[in-house]
């Protein structure tokens, strides 16, 4: 990695300021957290600098609280979650800065931890305030980014902050950027993009980046129903970008000019309504009802795909099959990923509802990478740059 990490430098006895992304999901009503991998994946950092004796600042956002102390959104369930985990008492305080955080941030000693409140309860962080990022520096002598799923926002503590304090990426952040770049420069052929989701306005620039990398590219989801109507298929009620047929089109003749197979359901699951409990039934993609939706995709469609994806060495996976959250529509979506965790291939897993997904099936062990990054991870191999990390030092500044 072009990137310095927290192997290249010395944190023993220092205050080293980690920002990872707890930003996790949990039970509106009892606060419980629901997925805890995001909490997981950052072990390896901390515990790295809690053996060496570093004195451990992590800091996240959750949820977003618009510049304002949103009570539900205290980091209060997640330092207990994490506290379980690390076997090893973690504090939270009231406050992301301020004087009481600092005097607790003199008292912590070398092999302690402590978490900041949600730096989103100032508007300074989204905002990127070099006032907020000052803060927050004047707590540490180092900087660790180990949040690759924030690492797409240019906030004060993923950009601003490395203007005042050494900056190098933690090992979560060095296995994403490593894994999912890899799939860019060296996938295993045959490689394919399985792609869902809703919209393909957010898949765009990924499609486009990949498009010259993958030899099969598997459209299901919500934004099929773009790309069908753009073929020319009657897709009823199903919900579709208007603006985006062209982009459709388009995609659909890069993947031509590319060489790349592209699939599209062949049959679909359609109902009346969005709800649990709706009457739905298979369809052939030409026999589409007028007044009803798609919502999964179908057996023969889960067939192909699944053929088609038993031929390759190398699978990135990113959005579901159909509106997964509904039992009754969540067959294709479940069928995939238990396809996947059986593939003899390298199996890569976008971040967000799809990792969700993986881990609800307790499948995450058997794919290869499952990534902590939703929004961080289409942008990376959408191919852009991500101002988390180019912010940190390079390898070769020293
Ligand atoms: C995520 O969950 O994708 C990251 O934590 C970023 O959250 P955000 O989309 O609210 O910036």
């Amino acid at each position: 990695m072009a990137k310095l990490t927290v192997r290249d430098i010395d944190v023993s006895g220092k205050r080293v300021l980690v920002r990872v992304d707890f930003n996790v999901p949990f039970d509106e009503k009892t606060g419980e957290i629901t997925d805890d991998s995001r909490i997981r994946a950052s072990l390896p950092t901390i515990n790295y600098l809690l053996e060496r004796g570093a004195r451990v600042i992590l800091c996240s956002h959750l949820g977003r609280p618009d510049g304002k102390v949103v009570d539900k959104l205290r980091l209060t369930g997640v330092a207990r979650r994490l506290s379980q985990i690390l076997g090893k008492q973690v504090a939270v305080t009231r406050d992301a800065i301020g004087p009481e955080t600092s005097e607790a941030v003199e008292s912590l000693r070398s092999g302690e931890v402590l978490l900041l409140e949600n730096l989103r309860f100032h508007a300074g962080e989204e905002e990127n305030d070099p006032a907020f990022a000052r803060k927050l520096a004047e707590l540490a002598d180092l900087f660790v980014n180990d949040a690759f799923g924030t690492a797409h926002r240019a906030h004060a503590s993923t950009a601003g902050i490395t203007r005042y304090l050494p900056s190098v990426a933690g090992f979560l952040m060095q296995k994403e950027l490593e894994t999912l770049g890899s799939i860019l420069t060296s996938p295993a052929h045959p490689f394919a993009g399985l792609v869902g989701g809703a919209k393909v306005s957010d898949k765009v620039s990924m499609l486009e980046n990949i498009m010259d990398k993958v030899d099969f590219l598997l459209i299901g989801g919500g934004m099929a129903a773009t790309f069908l109507k753009a073929n020319s298929y009657e897709v009823g009620l199903s919900l579709i970008e208007e603006d985006r047929l062209d982009t459709a089109i388009e995609l659909v003749g890069k993947a031509a000019d590319n060489g790349v197979t592209l699939f599209l359901p062949v049959d679909v699951v359609v109902a009346d309504e969005i709800s649990a409990g709706a009457e739905s039934r298979v369809v052939s993609i030409e026999n589409i009802p007028p007044r009803q939706k798609i919502v999964d995709i179908g057996k023969q469609t889960i067939d192909r795909f699944s053929e088609e994806l038993r031929k390759c060495k190398t699978v990135f996976w990113n959005g579901p099959m159909g509106i997964y959250e509904i039992p009754g529509f969540a067959e294709g979506t479940q069928a995939m990923a238990k396809l996947l965790a059986e593939l003899d291939a390298t199996t890569v897993i976008g971040g967000g509802s799809t990792a969700e997904i993986v881990t609800n099936l307790g499948l995450t062990d058997k794919m290869s990478f499952v990534s902590t990054g939703g929004g961080a991870s289409l942008n990376f191999l959408g191919g852009s740059k991500l101002p988390g990390v180019e912010a940190l030092l390079d390898k070769d500044s020293n």
